[in-house]
């Protein structure tokens, strides 16, 4: 894993912190929602050989465990692949780079207590910000956070008693402080606004991978998640177009949270669709259904229930932004595997990376063939069909390895991760409990 050095870091905040906040009032409906907020969405530098720490995520998740006692679980940790979000928080605004996971809730910051500012280590200080505030213990946002066994609260105590945390991912890396509210600020050039946020205030981390971003911005479905807390301004909904980082130079992606209402028109008539899941024993997540998988067109022979969620709550496919590779139930993924290098046998080499199991020499591709078209039918009666290039990786130059592996589906559960969510717009709809994706609305600007 590389990680870009603090400066660079604070460089590219700088140069790429451009929020645009649009006023988009014409009509005289009042209760339709008028203001959308967009937000850059970055990436990291991809590293020289992004194979490896690719597979660095994947092998931890794939020694997932789920414990139904700690919902929150997600790839976030593994700093890699990911996309990230600029916030200003604070008064004055301190300037963070934080993960965008649709898979975890907590939005969390890495704090210090210090009250010296060091431009090389860029995390939010509390003590500068005039606008600092941690819940207290009693206060009824306390409870939508997971509080560490020791926390002590005495609602009679006249001292302050912070609320703590203790919030855990799948790898088992963690952060732990204060929960807490926050100014953050979302300007354009014609606009500016403030905004509370509770947030977490961790000054316990732990896991390398957060190591290049400041913190977490959950985006998942529950109370906390920086969707949850805008949807309340802007509407309970959030889309976002992942482009394709390794182009050059690499276009931007942005985050949408409300609806942006001249896109609305254009880019619905195009989307499909297909029902958001809820599984009570892991709220956090957004589960959709998978019917069946088929490969150049023939349909492989999958049960049924190797999607399905289980009475454990365990299975069902999640949409993680914050996992780079895409992950499927060890049934599926078998017979994903079989049909593919059945039709890429002469193409076949032995993997440069060791864990992937299937790489092919692009070059010995006949002029015009393509890579074996994978397409998932969904609940709903909608179709995703991505590109080989979000399922395929290339790890040297033009041998692309299949960029899924396989997940236990009674431990675990399948994951749609960001390399397979790339280049189309998909749209969480909470209200009407739907996830819309189009690959038209991504070229929209
Ligand atoms: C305003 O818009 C909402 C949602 O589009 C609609 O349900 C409602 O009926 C509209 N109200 C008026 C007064 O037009
Ligand atoms: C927003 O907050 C920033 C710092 O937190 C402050 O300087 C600014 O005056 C605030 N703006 C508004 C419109 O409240
Ligand atoms: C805690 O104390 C405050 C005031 O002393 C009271 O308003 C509040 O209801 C108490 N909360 C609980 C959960 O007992
Ligand atoms: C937070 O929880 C993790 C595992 O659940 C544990 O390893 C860590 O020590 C805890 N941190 C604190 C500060 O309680
Ligand atoms: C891929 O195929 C080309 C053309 O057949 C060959 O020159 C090249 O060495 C092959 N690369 C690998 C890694 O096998």
């Amino acid at each position: 894993m590389v990680s870009l050095s603090p400066l660079s870091l604070l460089l590219l905040l700088r140069l790429l912190f451009l929020f645009t906040l649009t006023h988009l009032s014409t009509s005289q409906n009042t209760t339709t929602k008028h203001y959308y907020l967009k937000l850059p969405l970055l990436h990291k530098t991809p590293p020289p050989s992004p194979s490896q720490s690719l597979l660095r995520d994947s092998l931890r998740l794939s020694h997932l465990h789920h414990h139904l006692t700690s919902p929150i679980i997600s790839g976030a940790s593994s700093g890699s692949g990911q996309y990230f979000i600029s916030l200003l928080l604070g008064t004055p605004p301190q300037p963070l780079l934080l993960i965008a996971d649709t898979a975890s809730d907590l939005i969390w910051t890495h704090c210090s207590a210090s009250t010296h500012h060091n431009p090389h280590n860029p995390i939010f200080f509390p003590r500068l910000s005039a606008s600092f505030k941690p819940h207290h213990c009693f206060h009824p946002s306390c409870k939508l956070v997971p509080n560490p066994p020791n926390s002590h609260c005495n609602n009679r105590s006249t001292l302050h008693t912070p609320c703590l945390f203790n919030y855990s991912y799948a790898d088992s890396s963690s952060s732990s402080g204060f929960f807490s509210t926050e100014t953050a600020s979302f300007h354009s050039k014609h606009k500016h606004t403030n905004l509370t946020l509770s947030f977490g205030c961790g000054f316990r981390v732990s896991g390398a991978g957060f190591n290049s971003a400041q913190g977490v911005m959950g985006l998942g479905r529950g109370p906390i998640s920086f969707t949850s807390q805008l949807g309340r301004h802007f509407g309970n909904k959030f889309s976002y177009c992942l482009k394709d980082y390794t182009l050059s130079p690499p276009p931007t992606s942005y985050l949408t949270i409300g609806a942006e209402a001249q896109n609305d028109n254009v880019v619905s008539n195009k989307m499909k669709f297909t029902p958001l899941v809820v599984n009570p024993l892991s709220p956090s997540f957004y589960y959709i259904g998978i019917k069946s998988v088929s490969v150049n067109g023939a349909k492989l022979r999958i049960h049924p229930s190797v999607w399905s969620i289980n009475d454990n709550g365990n299975g069902g496919t999640v949409i993680d932004s914050g996992t780079t590779l895409t992950f499927l139930a060890e049934q599926a993924h078998r017979e994903v595997v079989t049909a593919i290098r059945r039709r890429v046998r002469e193409l076949t080499v032995p993997s440069p990376t060791p864990g992937f199991e299937l790489c092919v020499n692009e070059s010995k591709l006949v002029k015009g063939a393509s890579l074996p078209r994978l397409k998932f039918e969904l609940v709903g009666n909608s179709v995703f069909s991505p590109p080989p290039r979000n399922y395929f990786i290339e790890t040297e130059e033009r041998v692309m390895c299949l960029a899924i592996q396989p997940v236990n589906s009674e431990t675990g559960f399948s994951v749609i991760g960001n390399l397979m969510q790339q280049g189309f717009l998909l749209e969480f709809d909470r209200d009407r409990s739907r996830l819309g994706f189009s690959r038209r609305g991504c070229d929209v600007p």
